[in-house]
């Protein structure tokens, strides 16, 4: 397929029927990201050897607050520790989630806040930063960076994966399951692997660009001007792709109940006794 007809069909998948931009800027890289989409279903092959260096690779490639480096990454593929992850990331509101347990592997991405806590009281200095929540924020942040470089790498071998956030939902539990030292913690996990054709998942449609892009300064769109247009889309996506009928708007009031937390409203309690005080 030539390249415009390609990225054309991209671009209609991300915005569906809403305003789409006719100026993007292509090449191979932005086509990759624009083509991403969450995998859920692997074939069972394992990693592809040196899979895991260059994803690690591409995460410490991405900046790095103060060059600081508060993150580390675990990657599960044991059997055994990877059906207790699965049975962590299921929770009240989500049961399938055998995938998890089917990835070769589970990558899990701690805001570390460990080795410098340590180098600086080596030094004697006393390292309170912990006891602050731009700690917090600053290594999880860093997490969140380096993990989403990895995942591109990943995509970009021909790997595919899927990020669970689920997993915060047992943060204590699965802190003690890896063996992680004090002030770190799991920000969130990610199943890794070959995607299986027979079940290939799709490029999912975005709200248009001006609810998110503005432009000198922040202009709200009121919800009602841009909501029909987007359910509109995520809900051709969801036919198309023989997904149960919901709307979006539901899907933001399930995911902002107190339901929806299954266990993460325990957090601040794991943050804190894990040594990332807050304050
Ligand atoms: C921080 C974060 C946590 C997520 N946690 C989960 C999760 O626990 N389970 C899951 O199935 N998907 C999870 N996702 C994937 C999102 O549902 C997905 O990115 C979103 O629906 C958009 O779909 P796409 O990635 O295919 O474009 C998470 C994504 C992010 C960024």
């Amino acid at each position: 397929m030539p390249h415009s007809s390609q990225r054309d069909e991209l671009l209609e998948a991300r915005y569906g029927r809403q305003a789409t931009p006719a100026n993007i800027i292509w090449n191979d890289q932005i086509e990759a990201l624009l083509a991403h989409r969450s995998v859920r279903a692997f074939t069972g092959e394992p990693l592809p050897d040196g899979a895991l260096e260059t994803i690690t690779a591409a995460a410490q490639s991405a900046s790095t607050s103060s060059n600081l480096h508060q993150w580390s990454l675990v990657a599960v593929s044991d059997p055994e520790t990877k059906a207790e992850l699965a049975r962590l990331t299921r929770g009240r509101n989500f049961a399938g989630y055998d995938f998890v347990a089917e990835a070769p592997s589970v990558l899990l991405w701690v805001a570390d806040m460990s080795r410098n806590h340590a180098i600086s009281a080596a030094q004697g200095s006393e390292p309170v930063v912990t006891d602050y929540v731009d700690a917090f924020l600053m290594a999880s942040v860093d997490a969140a960076l380096a993990a989403q470089n990895g995942l591109v790498a990943a995509e970009a071998i021909g790997l595919g994966g899927v990020y669970l956030g689920s997993l915060r939902n047992h943060a204590k539990e699965l802190a003690e399951l890896i063996g992680l030292p004090k002030y770190a913690y799991v920000v969130f996990g990610m199943a890794i692997g070959t995607p299986d054709p027979s079940r290939p998942s799709a490029v999912r449609p975005r709200p248009p660009q001006s609810v998110v892009l503005h432009r000198e300064r922040y202009h709200a769109l009121p919800p009602e001007e841009w909501t029909e247009d987007y359910e509109t889309a995520f809900k051709d996506f969801r036919a198309e792709y023989g997904l149960r009928d919901k709307t979006w708007s539901h899907a933001v009031a399930v995911g902002t109940s107190l339901d929806y937390m299954d266990g993460r409203e325990n957090l601040r309690r794991t943050l804190e006794e894990r040594g990332y005080l807050l304050g």
